[in-house]
């Protein structure tokens, strides 16, 4: 059930990129397990950026908002009813839902700080799995973003560090763990299993090899079809006698790989009263 709001809705890339989502992005169940562990005992969820609908709760009253005309059609008949609005205009009053979340969104919001103060209008306690790109070193830690995507470090121009999007929810961070076969493609997923870059297919589900452009994707993808089916670090590379399966067992050891949940409980109804 599609339900619509009154705000115009933004310009959404994924109107653009969404139809090649569903190949590789579905519900990771440990990380779900962490999201609806966060939710707590909240009855009623609105789950905000929600796309297809992974990690929406099946035990739980859900409402979803999607702002991608192609992301809502791509969602399952049987899913929960979706409004077609975006995060920083909701179109419910104050303390609507137990409970609001944004799984692997906030990235794409225009203005991710009143998105999250809007989350936090609406409902009681927020959830927001995202990651922590401000984080000392995070970029180096990703041998993809290091050696063969620097590019991505513009992508993070001006967007607001994790404190502030944790202050803006009125919330404290945790950190989630990318399991090694993390069934979700999201960009960092495949990060002990190089390989899967090469595959047209699970870039295609993950914008950000649209945002930093053809030749940036081509370069980084050829880079890594040269250095052979496991591509180490390069400096592995070099440590290595044998690449292949000791080669993925370095890069296991060098990429812990981590995500956030922020999550909050409003226990003060009138902070922003
Ligand atoms: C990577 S997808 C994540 C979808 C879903 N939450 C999931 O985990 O599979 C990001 C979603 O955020 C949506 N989005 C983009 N801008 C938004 C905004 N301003 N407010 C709410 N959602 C937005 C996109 O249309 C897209 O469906």
């Amino acid at each position: 059930m599609e339900i619509s709001a009154q705000e115009p809705l933004p310009a959404v890339h994924y109107d653009v990129i969404g139809s090649a989502y569903p190949a590789t992005r579905r519900t990771e169940p440990r990380i779900a397990a962490r999201i609806w562990a966060a939710l707590g005992d909240a009855r009623t969820v609105l789950n905000v950026g929600a796309g297809t609908g992974s990690y929406e709760p099946p035990d739980r009253d859900v409402t979803a908002v999607e702002p991608s005309a192609v992301m809502r059609a791509q969602r399952p008949a049987a899913a929960a009813p979706c409004v077609a609005a975006a995060a920083e205009h909701l179109p419910f009053a104050d303390r609507s839902f137990d409970a609001a979340m944004a799984v692997s969104t906030v990235h794409h919001w225009p203005d991710p700080v009143a998105g999250l103060r809007e989350l936090r209008r609406v409902a009681r306690r927020v959830v927001v799995f995202t990651y922590d790109a401000d984080e000392p070193g995070w970029l180096d830690r990703f041998w993809l973003t290091r050696d063969y995507l620097p590019e991505f470090a513009g992508l993070l121009t001006g967007r607001p560090a994790l404190a502030d999007l944790a202050h803006a929810a009125g919330g404290r961070t945790e950190p989630v763990p990318i399991p090694w076969d993390c069934a979700d493609g999201f960009f960092e997923a495949h990060w002990r299993r190089p390989e899967a870059y090469l595959h047209p297919h699970v870039r295609r589900a993950v914008s950000v090899w649209t945002r930093v452009g053809p030749a940036a994707e081509q370069r980084a993808v050829q880079a890594l079809r040269m250095r052979g089916p496991c591509a180490p670090r390069p400096a592995e590379t070099r440590d290595q006698a044998r690449p292949g399966r000791a080669a993925i067992k370095s890069s296991a050891r060098a990429v812990p790989m981590l995500v956030v949940i922020i999550s909050s409980l409003r226990r003060v109804a009138t902070i922003y009263a």
